[in-house]
């Protein structure tokens, strides 16, 4: 069982990082972004709940959000874990998942700085069906403006405009943040008890290789 925690500000990269972690152990992405951009495109009520929320950088009730994971955590396809991207993002939704005796191996903090996110973010491509990220100059698809995989045409998210970004960045530094010493506290206190979660920090301006590197070699400690 291998669950993980993608810890970060918005654009830090652990949606690309998460695919990454993905393929070497075979185990699921759960980006609750993605969740709700496809409950949006659906039309569904949880999407309609969810689009002005998003739109306006601030965040979805916790309850919704953790009817959602707590929901999608049974499936087959999470029986050898999971990588939470986006989720928890506050220190209610993190003791849901305590108190459901959902147990996380590893909590990993990718960091950057709120100026460097503010240009990354505008030159972000997304593939809608699939969550897969690119960046023009960073990590471009193999033709501009396509899927490398479906073939199909990226898409620009809508709240990577800059006004919505830095909104987001401020919720991320009122509400996301705190998770950083809460996970850090659990690390110390289960350090001799083998319960609590490791907790690594990644330098998230180093390349995507880099970074990937990194990461995959504290998951392999
Ligand atoms: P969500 O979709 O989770 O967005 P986010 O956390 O703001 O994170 P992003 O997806 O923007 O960034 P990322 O860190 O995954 O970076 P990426 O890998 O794409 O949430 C959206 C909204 O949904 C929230 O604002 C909220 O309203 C709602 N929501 C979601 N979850 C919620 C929850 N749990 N509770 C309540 N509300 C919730 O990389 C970004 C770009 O940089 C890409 O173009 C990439 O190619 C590039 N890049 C990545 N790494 C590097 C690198 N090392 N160097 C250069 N470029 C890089």
């Amino acid at each position: 069982m291998m669950r993980i925690i993608l810890l970060g500000p918005p654009g830090a990269g652990k949606g690309t990082q998460a695919q990454f972690i993905s393929k070497e152990y075979d185990i699921p992405q759960i980006s609750t972004g993605d969740m709700l951009r496809a409950a949006i495109k659906e039309g569904s009520e949880l999407g309609q709940q969810a689009q002005g929320i998003m739109n306006a950088g601030g965040l979805v009730s916790d309850d919704l959000i953790i009817n959602l994971v707590k929901e999608r955590i049974t499936k087959p396809d999470c029986a050898n874990g999971c990588i939470f991207d986006g989720f928890p993002r506050t220190i209610p939704q993190a003791q849901a998942l305590a108190e459901a005796d959902v147990a996380i191996n590893h909590v990993i903090e990718i960091s950057v700085p709120d100026d460097e996110i503010v240009k990354r973010l505008s030159g972000r491509r997304q593939h809608a069906g699939s969550g897969r990220v690119y960046h023009i100059d960073h990590n471009p698809p193999k033709q501009e403006g396509i899927d490398d995989v479906t073939g199909e045409a990226l898409i620009q998210r809508e709240d990577d405009k800059e006004s919505t970004i830095r909104e987001r960045l401020a919720t991320y530094h009122q509400q996301t943040s705190t998770l950083v010493g809460f996970y850090q506290d659990q690390a110390k206190q289960g350090a001799n008890a083998n319960s609590a979660p490791d907790y690594d920090k990644f330098d998230g301006t180093q390349a995507i290789d880099t970074v990937k590197q990194q990461i995959l070699t504290a998951l392999k400690g």
